[in-house]
């Protein structure tokens, strides 16, 4: 992770949620209207010592997996989400790329084999790594500004630049189901080949590391689709529509 002042506040969320508590403690709900400018620009304006946040912003804790996260706003969640992505983008995925390399080079057939997996799971990391993308600067900020919204009612939503609630209908299932057809195809292949000793240990290796990034992803999938999707979609609704039963924009409406 590299943090800067001299980044825009949006980009310092996208790395680092958490530091949304932080930064509306300092700035309040001024930083959601000022997205786009340097955290250096809104330091100096208000008097705030930037080493100091920035240094305030580094030593944020994460949350750890098993957080209570009804307690928390949802910008506890999508810090250990996008922690994960990082984990997926940077290490399971190149991991499992590297060893299919790896298979690729074994003469034939074993190899021409390899050569086709690497292939179908090459496309699948594309795939996957826009849709984490779109989750990082498409629906993570705008629930965190939906969000903000019931923080502080001098905040306007943003209707016109898209809807959680129209994405999630969309998009919500695909990694999952993507993945799950993906791991179910690579296995099988794997399975029915006729493989010679080293190739069948590399094999063995290469499921391993599928099987766990399987594990991590459906945990992944079960905290968006189980808890923050819903949650996120409730708020939105009762934003736009005021109509979301038990929430309420203004506490003490109800
Ligand atoms: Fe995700």
């Amino acid at each position: 992770m590299i943090l800067s002042s001299s980044q825009s506040i949006r980009q310092i969320l996208r790395q680092r949620p958490m530091a949304a508590g932080l930064l509306e403690q300092e700035f309040e709900f001024h930083i959601w209207n000022r997205m786009e400018e340097p955290l250096s620009d809104l330091c100096r304006e208000n008097g705030t010592d930037t080493h100091t946040m920035m240094q305030g912003i580094l030593a944020l804790t994460p949350p750890p997996a098993e957080t209570g996260w009804d307690k928390h706003r949802t910008y506890w969640l999508i810090d250990l989400l996008t922690r994960e992505h990082a984990a997926f983008r940077d290490t399971d995925m190149p991991a499992i790329q590297a060893l299919l390399e790896e298979e690729r080079r074994l003469p034939h057939p074993d190899g021409f084999v390899a050569h086709q997996l690497a292939e179908e799971f090459a496309h699948f990391r594309a795939d996957f790594e826009k849709h984490m993308t779109d989750e990082e600067e498409f629906l993570f900020p705008k629930i965190l500004r939906n969000e903000a919204c019931f923080q502080y009612p001098e905040l306007e939503p943003e209707p016109f630049r898209g809807s959680v609630n129209l994405y999630l209908k969309l998009d919500r299932h695909k990694p999952d189901e993507a993945f799950g057809r993906t791991l179910d195809s690579l296995r099988a292949k794997l399975r029915n080949r006729h493989l010679h000793r080293d190739t069948a240990e590399l094999a063995q290796r290469v499921l391993a590391a599928l099987d766990g990034f399987a594990h991590r992803l459906n945990a992944h999938a079960a905290l968006e689709s189980g808890i923050l999707f819903p949650r996120a979609g409730r708020l939105e609704q009762e934003l736009y529509e005021g109509s979301a039963p038990g929430m309420s924009r203004f506490p003490g409406d109800q």
